[in-house]
Parts: structure tokens; sequence; C-alpha cells
């Protein structure tokens, strides 16, 4: 939807192409549907489930290809939310990040882009949860300063944004119990929120399961973000467009 609407308020076209038109690697190799595309279009804008099936698309299609999601990245996302933190003034090379949950693909993106922005992320989650330990080797390289440990309060801690995510995202379906139960504990909630700076904000890319990862109280509260962050996928992703298009803005 953010692409679609962002292409036409930039002047220009976007084209759906549904999982089942498509069938990537199904119907015709991913290297192929990647040529047949950079030969019929600007840009494309990926959401496959498979982070190699970006990437691959990547390698072959000749055009500037965007990671719209994948099972390892979401960086549109993370751009969104460094943006949203910078345009309510904050200075990102100070600001502490919490991560509480799921090391998955939104806290990857979120700690490579800490990394660039100089930002320090507290990631919060249990044991068999936590990031990749090569994304947050990368995000040390980068600069951003990164720590991984178990207890929320602790990460919560003088933190100024508290940021959470679904403990099941796409393709884990089947984990659901196993998960339900690892995440127990792992609530944005009020009570957690006390442990942050006054004045924190609270993140989430959505969709949000209220009453999960964070309870609706907080969501819905006045330190959340959340739609600020979901508004600001639209714009960041115009300036990305219009970066790699090497065109101005009509
Ligand atoms: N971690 C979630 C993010 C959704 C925007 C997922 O991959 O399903």
């Amino acid at each position: 939807m953010t692409f679609e609407v962002g292409m036409r308020q930039l002047g220009g076209e976007a084209i759906y192409l549904g999982a089942q038109e498509i069938q990537l690697g199904v119907r015709e190799p991913v290297p192929d549907v990647a040529r047949n595309l950079g030969r019929w279009v600007d840009a494309i804008a990926a959401r496959t489930f498979r982070h190699a099936t970006v990437e691959e698309l990547a390698r072959h299609a000749g055009v500037p290809v965007i990671n719209a999601l994948s099972d390892r990245e979401h960086p549109c996302q993370a751009l969104a939310d460094f943006f949203t933190l910078w345009e309510r003034g904050q200075e990102l090379d100070k600001f502490r990040l919490a991560w509480i949950g799921d090391g998955n693909n939104v806290c990857h993106s979120l700690l490579l882009l800490a990394g660039l922005v100089g930002a320090e992320i507290v990631c919060a989650c249990p044991a068999g949860y936590e990031p990749d330990p090569g994304v947050a080797a990368r995000a040390r390289e980068l600069g951003a300063r990164v720590e991984v440990i178990p207890d929320p309060r602790e990460a919560a801690t003088g933190a100024d944004a508290l940021y959470t995510d679904v403990w099941i995202s796409m393709g884990q379906e089947a984990e659901q119990e196993t998960r339900r139960r690892a995440f127990r504990g792992y609530q944005v909630n009020e009570d957690l929120l006390a442990f942050a700076r006054v004045g924190a904000v609270v993140m989430h890319c959505l969709p949000a399961h209220r009453g999960e990862e964070i309870s609706e109280e907080t969501l819905d509260g006045p330190h959340s973000v959340v739609f600020d962050q979901a508004e600001n996928r639209l714009h960041v992703q115009k300036a990305l467009l219009l970066t790699l298009l090497d065109r101005t803005a009509p």
C-alpha cells in the first residue's frame, strides 16, 4: 500500500503482483523473473518471505530492488522508525532504544540502522530468540552500541524508546504455542514503561497483537508513536525511491 501510494504521489505508477500471480521460483526461476522485470520497470519493491530471494532478485534485476520485508530484515521500517525519532527532535547518536521480545527481522534492521546513526540498542530477548549474532556484530562494526540481555526491565531502564513486535512473525505459525510460552513476561505495558525515561516513546511496527506483546493501554496510550511510524513508511519510501532513481521530488 505505502509503495503504491508513494509512487502515485511522486507522479509515477506502481503495478502490484501478488504471490499467486508471480509465483516466484515456481512458475519461473527467480533470476529470470528479475531479468524480465528489470527490462520493464524502473525499480522493484519486493516482499518475499525468504531473504535469499530478495537478494537473488537484486543480483539479476539490473534496477534497484528494495526489500519491502523479508524474514531476515525490514529496512524500510527501520528507516521510518529512525526518521520518526529524528522528526521528534531526538539526537540519534545519544538515543537508547530498548527492543523487547523477538530478535527478528525488524530488530535486525533497527540494529543495522542504529549502526549508521550511532544509536544504542539494548535487546531483551528470551534464550534462543536473540538477534542473529552476525547482524549484531555488523551493527557494532557500523557504530551501534549493542547489548543483548534476557531481562526486559534492565533493558527498559533509562531507555528513550521501548520497541516491540509480534511474537509470531509470518511463516512461524507452526511455533505459536512454544513462542507464546517463551515470550511470556516480555510484554510492553505500563509496568515496563515505568522503568524507561520520563517522556520515552513506545514503538511497534504493526500489525500488533494487543494483549500479547503489548498491552492495549500502552499501544493506544500517550507515549505511543506507532501511527507516526506507519505514516513515515510512506514518506521515507518516497525518499528512498527518489534517491535510488536519482530523481528529485515533483
Ligand atoms: N516481524 C513481523 C513484522 C511485520 C511488519 C513479521 O515478519 O511478520
